[in-house]
């Protein structure tokens, strides 16, 4: 079997597409204009990168984007000050506060110093606690692009057996909590997973979030199960000459491809999906912030 190769720049286009739809007609209704405020302390290249595609795809999305670009020598005080003032802006619906945060600044109290119903990555605890309780919140952007694209996929998903790969609080926690949601049955292996082939072998849905080039070879992978690769690897790629890199999922794709249903490919797999899934959640945080009803299928 050759796999479907879930295409997920297109999916992503197509979410922020739908995003941009409720976004005029909250203008256009209401005039509304959701806003998206982007904290960046430091100058990390990669989050630098992040942050401006998070930018611009928001002001596509015809949002409003604040930029808040802070010296890495800034303090917690001040950091936890910004996030106040922020939270008390009415033309802020969104916040997102970049990880990683230098280290002397303490990131969980940073976090949690956000407004839930602004809290647009769905990191703050109140979130945490509501989705884990099954209640409306703010899901992480990354797990709701992923379910997102196993529902586009599978239609309904009750009853699969998942396998979550990683037990970060950013992907794989959130993520297996999403999956428990939609019915499934879901099992989470990690590091000290005694038979993580055994057990990937039993998946009908595999979802790798761990951070390791490649770790899952194609003889793990039920004939016909569907695979969502998180991991975004950057590897020697001596093949494309002298000192060149190239991106590899969690999940060797070549040999997974040969037994899937169907896999999202890196790049251009799940990687679109998390900003697509961050201007989603800015614009169900403002429609909650004005009781209005949300926009359909881009909630979990
Ligand atoms: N750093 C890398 N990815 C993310 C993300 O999704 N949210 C935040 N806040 N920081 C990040």
């Amino acid at each position: 079997m050759t796999a479907r190769v879930i295409d997920g720049k297109a999916f992503a286009e197509k979410v922020r597409g739908q995003v941009a739809e409720g976004v005029a007609a909250l203008k256009a209704e209401h005039g509304i204009t959701p806003g998206l405020a982007v904290v960046l302390v430091g100058e990390d290249p990669a989050s630098q990168v992040y942050v401006r595609n998070k930018g611009r795809q928001t002001l596509e999305a015809g949002m409003q984007s604040f930029e808040h670009k802070l010296d890495v020598t800034t303090s917690e005080e001040d950091l936890l000050a910004l996030v106040e003032q922020l939270n008390a802006d009415p033309a802020v619906h969104g916040i997102l506060v970049q990880l990683p945060l230098p280290d002397h600044i303490d990131s969980d109290k940073v976090i949690n110093s956000i407004d839930p119903a602004k809290d647009v990555d769905g990191f703050h605890i109140s979130n945490v606690g509501l989705l884990g309780t099954g209640q409306k919140s703010m899901v992480p952007c990354t797990p709701l692009g992923c379910l997102m694209m196993l529902r586009e996929e599978l239609g309904s998903l009750s009853g699969k057996d998942a396998v979550v790969i990683g037990r970060s609080n950013i992907v794989g926690k959130p993520m297996a909590q999403l999956l428990l949601g939609d019915s499934c049955t879901v099992t989470i292996a990690h590091s000290r997973t005694k038979d993580l082939a055994g057990t990937v072998r039993r998946a009908d849905i595999v979802v790798a979030a761990v951070g390791r080039p490649n770790m899952v070879p194609g003889d793990w992978i039920k004939p016909g199960a569907t695979v969502i690769d998180v991991g975004i690897n950057r590897v020697d790629a001596p093949e494309k000459g002298e000192g060149k890199t190239r991106l590899v999922g969690d999940v060797d794709y070549a040999s997974a491809a040969e037994v899937a249903g169907a896999i999202t490919p890196v790049p251009g797999g799940v990687g679109p999906m998390t900003i697509a899934c961050l201007l989603a959640n800015t614009l169900t945080a403002c429609c909650r912030a004005n009781n209005l009803p949300e926009p359909q299928g881009l909630t979990a």
